[in-house]
């Protein structure tokens, strides 16, 4: 038997406990030797609940046991996950988790761990939820020269982003409803204003580069400024609007990563990925595109992935896993120089003003558009020059990013 933990006992690491036991006759079938969830750390009690004696409230007794061979990291967070995963990794236990936010912090940090104790740190579960996704790129796309990954990396927002779309929910109430739903946290901070799907898309640019892509250096934005007015005129436009985590690979080496809002066009595949699901384009210049859907969150869809990821580990005991991913920083371009197309909403009496500043545009009406205003959208243009108009315009009520071609 692999004998392995779980370190934190909820929505996930539940998830995970569960799946071993209901899939174990499938998990035998490449694991024959079976895995069995030895401890759960957790620093509640669960009275009545199956797995309550495997219950402890006392990390070293796992550290110690000298029979754990794998944990699962599903505590999220960095504190005290980095320093549960560290003390593992350097008793050569190995270590899979779903936790975006320290893999995204310390992630080529934990693999140098890893790989000087023969052992593996391995994060399927952090970006996508139970998509396939850091494997293949690690193990199936290696011989390409990836170029660009984006995509909806994040359930709760694509969820809420769907209600607005097809119920005419305002924000408020679509996230009330993916609170109710189990989607969104309490505090749905990370979530709304993008620094989840931001985190992701730094991992994802990392891992294709190779290099350290710090979320803290990517633009983000959220979804909180969009109105159900928006939904009006991207209906109008054929157009639904997806919060994407987007990265490219520049001529000149460096990347151009972003999280924000954008307009993507009805035939692109990314618009009808709806509800909780993830949809991430990968895209490789001999394999060209490739797309990955998927449930991006949720119990068992994330708990699949982290499972996945200890059989792995079972499968190459005493051995490393290893990921192209250094602690050397990756050079970024500057944002201000990426060019978009931006559909902006202002009121009247500054269209005139705006349409001089922008070129001719035509301008898009929709039913129930709010009154005293017009919506067009610019030529392409640079994020500069954009803001340079911008910032001389009083009365721009929204403006979003127009997905490329
Ligand atoms: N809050 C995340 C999401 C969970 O909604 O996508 C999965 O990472």
């Amino acid at each position: 038997m692999i004998q392995m933990a779980v370190l934190g006992f909820g929505t996930v690491g539940s998830g995970v406990v569960e799946l071993i036991d209901r899939n174990q006759d499938v998990i035998r079938k490449t694991v024959p030797e079976g895995i069995y969830v030895k401890y759960i750390l957790d620093l509640r009690d669960f009275p009545g609940n199956p797995y309550e004696e495997r219950v402890t409230h006392d990390y070293n007794k796992i550290l110690e046991d000298g029979e754990i061979s794998v944990v699962c990291e599903t505590m999220g967070g960095k504190k005290p996950a980095y320093e549960f995963t560290k003390a593992a990794l350097e008793r050569g236990i190995s270590v899979c988790t779903s936790n975006k936010e320290l893999v995204a912090a310390h992630g080529p940090e934990l693999l140098r761990i890893a790989a000087a104790n023969n052992c593996s740190y391995l994060f399927e579960a952090s970006v996508g939820g139970g998509i396939p996704l850091i494997r293949p790129i690690n193990s199936c796309l290696t011989q390409e020269n990836i170029t660009a990954v984006f995509g909806i990396l994040n359930g709760t927002t694509n969820y809420i982003l769907t209600r607005m779309e097809k119920a005419g929910l305002g924000f408020a109430d679509a996230l009330r409803e993916a609170q109710e739903k189990g989607y969104a946290e309490r505090n749905p901070e990370a979530d709304v204003e993008g620094h989840d799907p931001c985190r992701k898309i730094a991992i994802l640019s990392s891992i294709i580069c190779g290099k350290t892509v710090r979320y803290e250096d990517i633009p983000c934005e959220g979804i909180s400024r969009i109105t159900p007015a928006d939904f009006g005129y991207a209906r109008a436009m054929n157009m639904a609007i997806k919060l994407l985590g987007t990265s490219r690979r520049n001529a000149d080496g460096s990347m151009s990563v972003r999280t924000a809002p954008f307009l993507v066009r009805e035939d692109h595949p990314l618009h009808s990925v709806q509800d909780v699901f993830n949809g991430v384009f990968v895209h490789g210049n001999m394999v060209d595109d490739l797309m990955f859907y998927g449930r991006g969150a949720g119990k068992f869809p994330t708990a699949s992935a982290v499972v996945s990821d200890v059989m792995e580990c079972a499968k190459n005991l005493g051995r490393t896993i290893r990921f192209l991913w250094d602690e050397e920083l990756m050079t970024l371009s500057d944002p201000a120089g990426e060019s978009y197309r931006h559909f902006i909403r202002i009121d009247n009496a500054e269209a005139g003003k705006a349409r001089e500043l922008f070129g001719q545009t035509a301008e898009i009406s929709c039913e129930g558009a709010p009154e005293g205003e017009t919506a067009f959208v610019t030529p392409l243009m640079t994020e500069k020059e954009f803001t340079a108009a911008a910032d001389s315009l009083d009365s721009i009520r929204q403006n979003v990013r127009l997905l490329h071609d």
